[in-house]
């Protein structure tokens, strides 16, 4: 019998979350494309370490974990050691299948550009990353720019959802719709007039649509043009998405 738990991550979980983000988010084409002779994981792990890392240090990102505690039989010999009956025991085992971080960002716009489009801090944060040791700089460039340009159209409070992903063998048992409803029970408890905006990769939108998340604006990038392995990875839709705020500006509650 399983029981799914959420809870706060801590420092102690950086291993666990690592490889949960290496078997979920690191297996979108994506992450092949901006990593083509990222053979053993090494360069992924370093860069999803980095996030969590990050993450956890941030007072503005609440990282959660989905935990499965799984009881276990196990047999135990009692004090006449290898003679008499064996009792069975239950044990819990806990393993950590799926994360999510929840952030409030600011939105704060650092520069207007000529064209009168805005830049965000986090769009900025985005576009400074444009290198990566043993990375494909152009797929990189290309990727991290687009994902930018989402980034910047989320100007104004709000909040960030980021990081979702449950791991394969978990898949398809209401565990990401669970993980949302956990960050959405807080946005909308916690200030209820600020929108929620996250990036949609392929294949995860119904989680979203769901939720009452809309899709805003999309990037869509050619990854074979950038893909020196001739892997024909297809194009690779980015989607940004909004949720409305629970409770619109003006209206009391
Ligand atoms: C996208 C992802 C997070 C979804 O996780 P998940 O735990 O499988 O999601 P859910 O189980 O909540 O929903 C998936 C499906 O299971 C169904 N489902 C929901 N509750 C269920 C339940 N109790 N029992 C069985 N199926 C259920 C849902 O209807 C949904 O089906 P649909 O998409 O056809 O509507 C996961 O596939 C993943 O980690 N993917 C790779 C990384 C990624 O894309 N992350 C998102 C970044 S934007």
């Amino acid at each position: 019998m399983s029981h799914f738990t959420i809870l706060p991550a801590t420092d102690a979980d950086v291993q666990e979350l690592i490889h949960v983000l290496q078997m979920t988010l690191g297996k979108t084409a994506m992450y092949a494309a901006m990593m083509p002779y990222d053979t053993d994981g090494s360069i992924q792990r370093m860069m999803h370490e980095g996030r969590i890392r990050g993450a956890l240090r941030d007072p503005a990102v609440r990282l959660f974990k989905m935990v499965v505690s799984r009881r276990v039989d196990t047999e135990v010999t009692g004090p006449d050691e290898g003679e008499g009956e064996c009792a069975g025991e239950n044990e819990s085992r806990d393993t950590l299948c799926g994360c999510v971080a929840l952030k409030l960002d600011e939105g704060r716009v650092v520069k207007s550009s000529s064209d009168g489009s805005v830049r965000t801090e986090a769009g900025d944060a985005i576009r400074s990353i444009t290198s990566l040791p043993g990375g494909n700089e152009d797929a990189l460039r290309a990727i991290l720019e687009g994902v930018a340009r989402l980034y910047d159209g989320m100007s104004g409070r709000h909040y960030g959802i980021e990081m979702l992903g449950v791991l394969p063998a978990y898949q398809n048992q209401g565990l990401a719709t669970r993980l949302m409803e956990h960050c959405l029970r807080i946005t909308d408890s916690e200030s209820p007039s600020l929108p929620t905006w996250l990036t949609a990769l392929p294949g995860a939108n119904s989680v979203y649509t769901r939720h009452g998340f809309v899709g805003v604006d999309e990037d869509v990038v050619d990854l074979n043009a950038y893909d020196p392995t001739g892997r024909h990875l297809g194009s690779f839709a980015h989607r940004s998405m909004r949720r409305p705020p629970k409770q619109p500006a003006g209206e009391k509650a």
